[in-house]
């Protein structure tokens, strides 16, 4: 499968980073290739390269980004920059017991992402906590559908 996917990964606990070498052990497996980046050391500049990208974060404090993810939110909202080019999909971690703010890690990278130009592939995913659904599991299952949309971009856009 003809797909080279970076993995940002927003995380306090640990269950995104889960996430992410789940999807990554199956397209491996499916002859693709996929790399997890903590967010930790990333910056304005982190999306230079084409992608695509996928964004897996979860959400803290009053529906905050998670603490690895602050300086790169911030460096984006900072510096604005030209997001044009790139692609990419979203996987937000939350709890639907915090009604107010469940899932707003995600939603709030998302909201950054369109204002600077980058396009969404698909519809989101958001594992709730209180699902009782693994979120590796789950996430995985909606990776698999929407792979295909991101192959059919590509495909338009060649
Ligand atoms: C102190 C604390 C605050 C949280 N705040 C929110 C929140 O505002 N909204 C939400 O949807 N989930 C919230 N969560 C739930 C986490 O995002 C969720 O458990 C997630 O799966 C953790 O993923 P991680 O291990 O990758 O950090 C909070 C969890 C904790 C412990």
């Amino acid at each position: 499968m003809p797909v080279k996917l970076t993995i940002y990964v927003g995380t306090m606990t640990g269950t995104a980073e889960l996430v992410a070498q789940e999807i990554e052990d199956w397209l491996t497996g499916e002859g693709g290739e996929a790399e997890i980046v903590l967010m930790d050391d990333l910056d304005h500049a982190s999306f230079s390269e084409e992608g695509p990208y996928l964004i897996c974060t979860s959400t803290y404090g009053q529906g905050d980004v998670p603490d690895n993810a602050q300086s790169l939110f911030d460096a984006l909202s900072d510096q604005r920059p030209d997001l044009a080019h790139i692609r990419y999909g979203l996987i937000g971690l939350g709890d639907s017991t915090y009604q107010q703010t469940f899932c707003y890690g995600g939603k709030r990278f998302d909201a950054l992402l369109e204002e600077l130009g980058a396009r969404r592939v698909g519809t989101s995913f958001y594992h709730d906590a209180s699902s009782g659904e693994m979120p590796e599991d789950e996430a995985l299952e909606w990776f698999k559908a929407w792979l295909p949309s991101l192959l059919d971009e590509r495909r338009e856009a060649a």
